[in-house]
């Protein structure tokens, strides 16, 4: 299990090169991009579908805008349906109903405007809808359809947002899971989910200091700050090829929530070490940067474990990768302990949805209990293996307490020679918008949303659960 679902592959979409659109036009990023939620709703991840989709499509110069789309897309599926359902009486074929989300999805979002004026998203939607053979016969009904949106958009999305579900855009049974574990934030939460993430950095500490390495921003005109101990938020996000010293090693993407976990870890030289769930290798390289440890790297999947090695090569870093399942030691351990373990387990994947914003709509209510048991069996595998005042910490991208706090509860009932020690817990999502709410709370203007005072720190992070057990 991965924290990236994906239930089928994405569909195939054999005519889309044939497509008489401009590849540049925002006409063929709606048609793309509308195959590609078509996929999502068919059980694809969203990455999977845009590669399908932008692979048959032929046109790679297409992706950013088509990928821009549909994410948008993601984030607001659930209001465009609400709208697609008051407008549309009889339902049209997936693909035109797919084309016209899309275009809601940029007639409803304030920040979509500046890109993509009104009128233009109209006529380049009926040329989208025109282009198809198949479906030209609803080109008129595009046309009348999303005009009559715009004469009546701001009455039409305030009735549609009385249904919470088109409200939050999330599934009711994950608005319902928000509420029943974040009775005082789940607002936020939900709002801090549907931002998108800034892209943020960690400095390599074998390289330089946060310091240093904004000083080489600023000679490179790059406007950042520092947003952790080794991490740095650029204000504008740009493809890694042009951030200062990527390539060599400098830095790595990694949200700022994330980074804490290494932290924690506390690693020293000297000390052996498991990572115990791996891929694609993000904490496995942040651990390499701060100790000289003799590392083992576990990851189940054999094509994910791939990435580890890529990642390490670029950070010039070494450590032994194994593919196996952490739950079952037999496979791979060789039975010398470890004074660390980082447990980083499968999880719903639910605090990192505004980096994902499919996942939502991928996950099922059912799926938390699955994921729960396999946590378990996992932890209570590597337990035995930490040595005597070692310490393993649990590690979840998740903000459901039944993957967390519950987790962390049921691990000290059970092994009774585990000491729970000072980590922040459940590290709710953070967003700029939503930053700006919770700083009003707090006389200090400091994030109220993270429970631990380290945390707050890194405002604008995803969600994280984080314990700390101790080997007596
Ligand atoms: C949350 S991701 C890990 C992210 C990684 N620690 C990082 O910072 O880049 C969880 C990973 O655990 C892997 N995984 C799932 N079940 C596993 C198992 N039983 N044993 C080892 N790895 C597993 C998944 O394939 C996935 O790559």
């Amino acid at each position: 299990m991965t924290d990236k679902p994906s239930r089928r592959p994405a569909a195939a979409h054999s005519r889309l090169d044939a497509l008489h659109l401009a590849p540049d036009s925002l006409a063929f990023a709606l048609d793309c991009a509308a195959h590609a939620v078509g996929a999502v709703r068919a059980g694809s991840a969203l990455p999977a579908a845009l590669q399908t989709v932008i692979a048959s499509a032929k046109q790679p110069t297409a992706r950013g805008a088509v990928q821009d789309i549909a994410s948008r897309a993601m984030r607001r599926l659930a209001l465009a349906d609400a709208l697609l359902h008051k407008l549309v009486k009889k339902a049209p074929p997936p693909h035109v109903a797919n084309v016209l989300v899309c275009a809601f999805t940029l007639l409803t979002d304030d920040e979509a405007h500046a890109a993509y004026a009104p009128f233009t998203v109209v006529d380049q939607a009926v040329s989208a809808i025109a282009a198809r053979r198949e479906f030209a016969f609803a080109k008129g009904l595009v046309n009348a359809v999303l005009r009559n949106f715009l004469r009546e958009r701001d009455t039409l999305v305030g009735e549609a947002r009385n249904d919470p579900v088109a409200r939050w855009n999330y599934p009711r049974w994950w608005i319902d899971a928000v509420k029943r574990g974040q009775p005082d934030a789940w607002e936020r939460v939900l709002e801090a989910g549907n931002a998108q993430g800034p892209l943020t950095l960690r400095v390599n500490a074998r390289h330089a200091t946060v310091d240093e390495y904004l000083a080489r921003l600023a000679e490179a005109h790059i406007e950042a700050e520092a947003a952790g101990l080794h991490a740095v938020r650029l204000k504008t996000p740009m493809p890694v090829d042009r951030i200062p010293g990527f390539d060599e090693g400098v830095v790595s993407v990694q949200d700022a929530g994330a980074q804490l976990a290494v932290q924690l870890l506390d690693v020293k030289d000297g000390m052996r070490v498991l990572d115990a769930c791996a891929a694609p290798g993000g904490k496995t390289g942040h651990i390499l940067e701060l100790a000289n440890v003799d590392l083992i790297a576990l990851e189940s999947d054999a094509e994910r474990s791939g990435l580890i090695g890529q990642n390490l090569r670029r950070l010039k870093l070494d450590a032994q990768i194994k593919v196996g399942d952490a739950g079952d030691p037999a496979q791979w351990f060789d039975g010398t302990s470890f004074d660390r373990i980082l447990a980083d387990v499968p999880c719903s994947a639910s605090g990192i949805v505004r980096r994902h914003p499919d996942i939502r709509w991928l996950r099922r209510a059912s799926d938390i209990e699955a994921l729960v048991a396999e946590q378990r069996r996992i932890a209570s595998a590597l337990w035995p293996l930490v040595a005597k005042g070692g310490e393993l910490l649990y590690v979840t991208c998740s903000i459901f307490p039944e993957e967390g706090e519950e987790q962390a509860r049921w691990f000290g009932t059970a092994h009774e020679d585990a000491v729970r020690l000072d980590a922040p817990g459940q590290l709710l999502p953070t967003a700029a918008r939503a930053n700006a709410g919770a700083a009003q709370d707090s006389p200090d203007g400091t994030n109220l949303a993270s429970p631990h005072r380290d945390a707050e720190t890194f405002a604008d992070h995803d969600g994280f659960f984080y314990a700390r057990f101790q080997k007596r």
